[in-house]
């Protein structure tokens, strides 16, 4: 099967009260894993990549190695660029086969971040690729701010409402108390913020920073009209287990395979139960 776009697969989960799950990549390991558990459940996927993914590998592996895997799979499957916050560089991933871009403008005042997104989707539209924005913003759980300091970074409803209008962007990413990498407690999600913001626009909400949100609170925001969750620190997690685990057991292993099938396992695991989770299993 050939790329999909994230709005194709984002539509049907809005008609069907389920969410897609994008994983980030940064090896093919890690995309392997992916592809192997949304085939086994049947599911759509998003496989992103972030800057930090593009400079590691490299775009040509990045692009190759999610082509070849959509190529073999049943399931439709969609490569996106996680956190683009360069013009130039969302141009080099479109022109490479990306089906999906975020062009994230959270940290631009209200006016530049609405520029800069439709400068993207004027450029992305007539080429049928998606376009994610992103209005509040979502830490990192290394930022070191009080609660009234992470509220203040919280989307604004009526901004939110204003930013779609003024773009027409079909999805969109929110901060309501999500924060990327490792929680050091139980997120607090704003719910209500998430109901508000969902019924002033209407589109399909993406959820970042979703790693250690208790299942239950990932159900309720897909309840609410949350659309895409985004899966990076899990993926980590379950990698960098599998591989302390096989040297654990075998410290003098010294065969890449042998220490990176684990890990691969581990993370294929995972993305299976998260799949589960978002409700998105036979909906391919
Ligand atoms: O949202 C951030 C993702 O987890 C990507 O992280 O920029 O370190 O690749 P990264
Ligand atoms: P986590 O690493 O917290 O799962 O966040 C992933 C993400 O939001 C990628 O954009
Ligand atoms: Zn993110």
């Amino acid at each position: 099967m050939s790329l999909v776009n994230v709005d194709e697969l984002l539509a049907k989960a809005e008609a069907g009260n389920y969410a897609v799950g994008a994983f980030n990549c940064n090896n093919m390991e890690i995309v392997q894993a992916i592809i192997e558990a949304a085939e086994e459940e049947q599911s759509p996927v998003i496989i992103q990549a972030s800057q930090g993914a593009i400079s590691y590998a490299g775009l040509d592996y990045i692009v190759a190695l999610v082509n070849t895997a959509a190529k073999n799979a049943t399931v439709p499957v969609a490569l996106h660029l996680d956190h683009g916050t360069d013009f130039e560089q969302v141009v080099q991933c479109i022109g490479r086969g990306f089906t999906s871009v975020m062009i994230d403008g959270s940290k631009k005042p209200l006016a530049e971040n609405i520029a800069l997104t439709n400068k993207i989707l004027d450029m992305a539209r007539p080429l049928n690729i998606s376009v994610e924005a992103e209005l509040g913003k979502i830490g990192g759980t290394e930022d070191n701010v009080t609660v009234s300091e992470k509220e203040a970074m919280f989307t604004d409803p009526m901004e939110a409402k204003e930013f779609v209008e003024k773009t027409g962007v079909k999805s969109l990413a929110i901060a309501i108390g999500t924060a990327h990498g490792q929680y050091k407690g139980k997120p607090e999600l704003d719910f209500e913020r998430l109901k508000t913001i969902k019924e002033l626009v209407k589109i399909p909400i993406v959820l970042h920073g979703s790693s250690g949100v208790p299942d239950e609170d990932i159900k309720k925001a897909i309840s609410l009209g949350v659309r895409k969750v985004n899966i990076d620190t899990n993926l980590r997690e379950a990698f960098t287990n599998g591989v302390r685990k096989a040297l654990e057991e075998a410290p003098h292993e010294i065969d890449p395979r042998k220490i990176l099938k684990p890990a691969k396992a581990a993370m294929k695991a995972m993305v299976i139960e998260k799949i589960r989770v978002f409700g998105s299993s036979h909906k391919a």
